[in-house]
């Protein structure tokens, strides 16, 4: 089992199930497609590609890095495809120049990236690493020399491994290793770098990783869960106030995966748990920024996360960030179910109710993406979205020095399609980031699911622009 069967906590509808009423949109030539421009969305739209430093860095131990617990994790025989790893990844350590100049090349105007903790960090808390800190000074200067905004994550789930050793996410004291992290990069960085993101999906990195066990650390606790939930929760709000303290004028977010949610059938039970499954996959990290508490209404046992509450958690856990990074891949279809308790739901697979699907299994479900962008828009809270991530990966045709990926350009023009309905509506996004630049290291999917707009040749290191480079090029040159 992996990533996919943790993608099918959500689910479809399809022809035998009409009263969804879903046909297979991907398909369906779009009319609002064929006139989308990228002005229709407005001058100060922002437009960007992004990724993290595990999935494409490599150098995994050059210069002083510090093992992290995904290169633990995906060092273990068993728990990657193929076993393999991202000890060389696409190189961006040594091909940062050549990447940023392909971005710019593109017609991009944001990097969106992450910065690997036990790089600057080797021990997690103390010893700083200087050639670390260097790189992403160059990779920074490299960003503004080409005009180009460099907005960083700061944790994409690539915790170091001595503080993983220390019980990781669900250890409190992780509340203070990030913050002095945090402190310690927006003081070196933040003069020159203002957009911020603390975390990318804490539902993943937690759940995923401390209840499923598909990804780094590879822990499969309840216990453990809920501590890491709380945790994370509470070091993402902490963070963007440290943040806000260290770097003025910053504009603070955070990323969250969301993805739009149907009952199998319409029968009660299957819409009381999609209520549940929302809980879970939508709700859960977010809610307790914006003052609302954990969704207990939804999935009452989560009350037993209290035990770990110290006096003022419920304080500490809110923060007013300036923007919310919402990240959509799939549509989730849930059922009823015995298993798991406390969330009694499951989620159907998209191949089983014949819906179109990536290499990875997802459902290709363009409306979800507008779905979603107005379910979160209806938290008054929320001031700002930025799409953060929305990608896919077919097989690509090589053809010589082409790249074919029809499919891919399809499926940008129909979700773009949908971010702008949503946009018309009057929901406040205000910014789109593509996953992926490049082909990279798809956690413990390994290296076959290919995200890029730029092909990686893994062996040669040799980049491409895919036709949904050129795409994007031409889109964005108006
Ligand atoms: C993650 C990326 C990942 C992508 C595709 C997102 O949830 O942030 O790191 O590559 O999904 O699976």
């Amino acid at each position: 089992m992996n990533r996919r069967d943790w993608i099918k906590l959500s689910a479809c509808a399809s022809a035998v199930f009409p009263f969804v009423g879903l046909t297979k949109p991907f398909l369906l030539e779009n009319p609002i497609e064929k006139e989308l421009k990228a002005s229709d969305f407005g001058e100060d739209f922002l437009w960007g590609a992004a990724c993290a430093a595990y999935q494409v860095e490599g150098a995994w131990n050059k210069d002083g890095r510090g093992p992290s617990i995904w290169d633990t994790f995906s060092h273990k025989k068993g728990k990657v495809h193929n076993d393999e790893n991202g000890d060389v990844a696409s190189d961006f350590y040594h091909r940062y120049k050549e990447d940023i100049a392909l971005l710019k090349k593109l017609n991009f105007k944001v990097f969106r990236f992450s910065i690997s903790w036990s790089r600057v960090f080797p021990d997690g808390t103390v010893k700083i690493n200087q050639k670390g800190v260097e790189f992403y000074h160059q990779v920074i200067d490299e960003c503004l020399k080409n005009d180009l905004q460099p907005w960083i994550t700061l944790y994409h789930w690539d915790l170091p491994q001595v503080l993983e050793d220390e019980g990781g996410w669900a250890n409190r004291d992780i509340v203070n290793w990030f913050l002095n992290y945090v402190d310690f990069c927006t003081k070196e960085y933040g003069s020159k770098v203002k957009n911020w993101m603390v975390m990318n999906e804490p539902a993943a990195f937690v759940g995923i990783g401390y209840m499923m066990g598909y990804h780094a650390p590879g822990k499969k606790s309840v216990s453990k869960f809920l501590k890491a939930t709380h945790h994370a929760c509470l070091a993402m709000a902490e963070g963007g106030r440290k943040i806000k303290s260290n770097v003025p004028d910053s504009n603070v977010g955070t990323t969250f995966s969301c993805s739009h949610i149907d009952p199998y059938r319409s029968g009660l039970k299957d819409i009381k748990a999609v209520t549940r499954m929302d809980a879970l996959l939508n709700r859960l990290y977010i809610e307790p920024s914006l003052g609302m508490g954990y969704p207990y209404d939804a999935i009452p046992a989560l009350k037993k996360i209290e035990k770990y509450f110290k006096p003022g958690d419920k304080e500490k856990l809110i923060f007013d960030f300036d923007f919310i990074g919402l990240q959509n891949y799939f549509r989730v279809v849930a059922k009823k179910s015995l298993f798991p308790p406390f969330l009694w739901a499951k989620q159907i697979s998209a191949k089983k109710r014949d819906m179109p699907v990536n290499e990875m299994g997802f459902e290709i479900y363009p409306e979800g993406m507008y779905k979603v962008l107005k379910q979160f828009s209806e938290y008054k809270k929320i001031k700002n979205i930025i799409v953060t991530e929305n990608g896919t990966c077919f097989k690509d045709k090589i053809e010589g020095e082409n790249i074919h990926d029809e499919q891919r350009i399809h499926f940008f023009k129909s979700y773009l399609s949908n971010v702008l309905k949503a946009k018309k509506e009057g929901v406040p996004v205000s910014g789109y980031f593509v996953w992926s630049l490049t082909d990279n290291f798809e956690w413990s999917e390994g290296y076959e699911p290919r995200f890029g707009l730029i092909h990686v040749d893994f062996n040669t290191q040799k980049r491409r622009v895919k036709d949904s480079g050129y795409w994007f090029e031409e889109f964005l040159s108006i």
